[in-house]
């Protein structure tokens, strides 16, 4: 079981969310299976910012996401060492697909060896490379996409996908209330993300709600009639 305060808490983002009222949600939570743990743990252990992964509970709620809207074809941009990926690839069909952009060959490394150990792995595929350059070469419609990549970008990603957002398809945007600092913003990451969500907040073609699940997640479900 994940305890927070011996394996999140000497790295963990500025929590905004009581951190026992934190781990009775994870308590009530689909637990995390081995490989998801060593997974987390090796993250822990190797990479700089390891508090970048989505971690049990938001993984749970993407692989949730996932089910309630039956997608078959996700992309995410930010892969990291591939929890999340792993998470949502989890809820596909067996005939789904999950593309996955990153730009860093040493998460991609800890990505590729525990998708290679997992059923659910070869739904996966990892494109290297900046990410607004990787969804110029895409075609096809999904029915998910997931932002979770560098917050500066956020506008882009939003603007980049929508057309490739089937109507009646989600965006999901990661980190939205950045540890609370949204509401005093003193540097352009935060600056990035209050456009990002004001962008979202004032685009007619989608419906959206902005959750206080752990650093914030947006969601954007696009109009059947928008473009
Ligand atoms: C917040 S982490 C993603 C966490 C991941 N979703 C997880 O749960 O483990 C953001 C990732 O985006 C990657 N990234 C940053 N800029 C990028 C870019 N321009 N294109 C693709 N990936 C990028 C970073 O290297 C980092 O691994």
């Amino acid at each position: 079981m994940v305890n927070l305060t011996a394996d999140h808490w000497p790295l963990k983002m500025d929590r905004f969310i009581d951190t026992a009222v934190e781990q009775f949600a994870y308590n009530h939570t689909e637990p995390e299976t081995d490989l998801y743990a060593r997974l987390r743990e090796e993250t822990y252990r190797v990479m700089d910012r390891p508090q970048m992964q989505v971690g049990l509970l938001e993984g749970r709620f993407l692989k949730m996401l996932v089910r309630l809207t039956c997608a078959r074809n996700i992309l995410e941009i930010g892969m990291f060492t591939g929890y999340s990926s792993l998470m949502m690839a989890e809820a596909l069909p067996a005939n789904g697909r999950l593309i996955t952009c990153e730009i860093d060959p040493e998460a991609e490394a800890i990505a590729r060896k525990y998708f290679a150990e997992s059923p659910s792995g070869k739904k996966i595929t990892i494109h290297m490379g900046p990410a607004l350059e990787t969804i110029k070469t895409l075609s096809g419609l999904y029915d998910l996409v997931f932002i979770d990549a560098d917050k500066p970008n956020y506008c882009n990603y939003y603007q980049a996908c929508f057309p490739l957002v089937k109507p009646g398809g989600l965006i999901v945007g990661d980190n939205v209330l950045w540890s609370g600092k949204v509401v005093d913003p003193k540097d352009d990451n935060t600056r990035a993300i209050i456009a990002f969500n004001d962008l979202v907040q004032s685009d007619p073609r989608v419906d959206n709600v902005c959750l206080t699940v752990r650093d914030g997640i947006m969601l954007a479900w696009k109009r059947p009639a928008a473009l």
